[in-house]
């Protein structure tokens, strides 16, 4: 009869079929249990995005990988659990945020906001917990963007921000608190206070995602966020100017220094239909 090792090592050579690692090395198998000849395998897959066809592949490989062992009945059941790297204890300032995701641009007008609107939509179809953050403080556009929200921004009891609930997801931008005049003369150090109150005092809760709508440039707002949390990566936007690729060149070497690792870089505008 089979034993627990002798399954687990079979499992150890599956392959995720989206992923390209084996479920072991990339923590996908949660457990096992046996029961007589039946097998129980849990899994913890790391992403709402994790494509169908490929969670019933993997369920084929699994029971094909322990078939052999003699496992009469094999069952496979799944949780998503968003995968990420856990902070480092000096920007553990956002404590329910699994991953920060940061939309950029070195120039102003390519499409960040609608980037970051769109990705954050995308992820909680998918069914993540999907948080953003309008960083854009000089020229918030994301309350515009949304539109009225389900539920405006509150306080709570113990003077916390309660952010707006749109389509599901939770949004803070200063534009629902200052207006634009206001908001375009801040400088450094006031920027910085403003970001620190939108991490910590918001009571963001449970998140897969965060995602952060960042100015134009390379200039507060990015160091800022950089330094007070750990951003899992940053997406790119640019348009197919030339203008608009050498800024973003330099946008990517910012997020470099600072380690931060560029997901993908998403050309927008590439074509008019007419
Ligand atoms: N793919 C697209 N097709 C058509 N219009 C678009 C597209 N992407 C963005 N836009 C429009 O272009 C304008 C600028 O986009 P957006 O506000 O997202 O850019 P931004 O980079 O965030 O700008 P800013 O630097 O001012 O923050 C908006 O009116 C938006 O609706
Ligand atoms: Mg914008």
């Amino acid at each position: 009869m089979m034993n627990e090792a002798q399954v687990r090592e079979a499992l150890g050579k599956v392959i995720d079929p989206a992923l390209g690692q084996d479920i072991v090395t990339f923590r996908v198998l949660r457990g096992v249990e046996l029961s007589g000849d039946d097998v129980l395998v849990k899994l913890d897959i790391p992403t709402h995005a994790y494509p169908k066809p490929q969670l019933r592949e993997l369920q084929l490989r699994i029971e094909a990988a322990l078939k052999p062992l003699g496992a009469k009945r094999v069952t496979v059941v799944s949780d998503v659990v968003t995968a990420y790297q856990p902070a480092p204890s000096d920007k553990a300032m956002l404590k329910g945020a699994r991953n920060v995701i940061a939309v950029a641009a070195g120039k102003g007008g390519v499409g960040k906001s609608t980037v970051a609107v769109n990705l954050a939509l995308a992820l909680v179809r998918h069914g993540a917990r999907v948080g953003l953050l309008d960083a854009d403080v000089f020229g918030p556009s994301i309350p515009t963007m949304l539109g009225t929200p389900e539920t405006p921004p509150s306080a709570s009891a113990d003077s916390k921000i309660i952010p707006a609930l749109h389509h599901g997801m939770k949004v803070i931008s200063v534009g629902f608190f200052v207006d634009k005049q206001e908001a375009v003369v801040w400088r450094g150090p006031m920027v910085h206070r403003l970001l620190q109150q939108f991490l910590g005092d918001v009571e963001w809760g449970e998140l897969d995602y965060l995602i952060c709508d960042l100015p134009p440039g390379t200039g507060d707002v990015q160091l800022s966020l950089s330094q007070l949390i750990p951003i899992a990566g940053a997406v790119m936007v640019t348009t197919p100017q030339e203008v608009s690729i050498v800024d973003v060149v330099k946008g990517i070497a910012m997020f470099e220094k600072v380690e931060i690792p560029i997901l993908g870089i998403v050309e927008n505008m590439s074509y008019y239909k007419c």
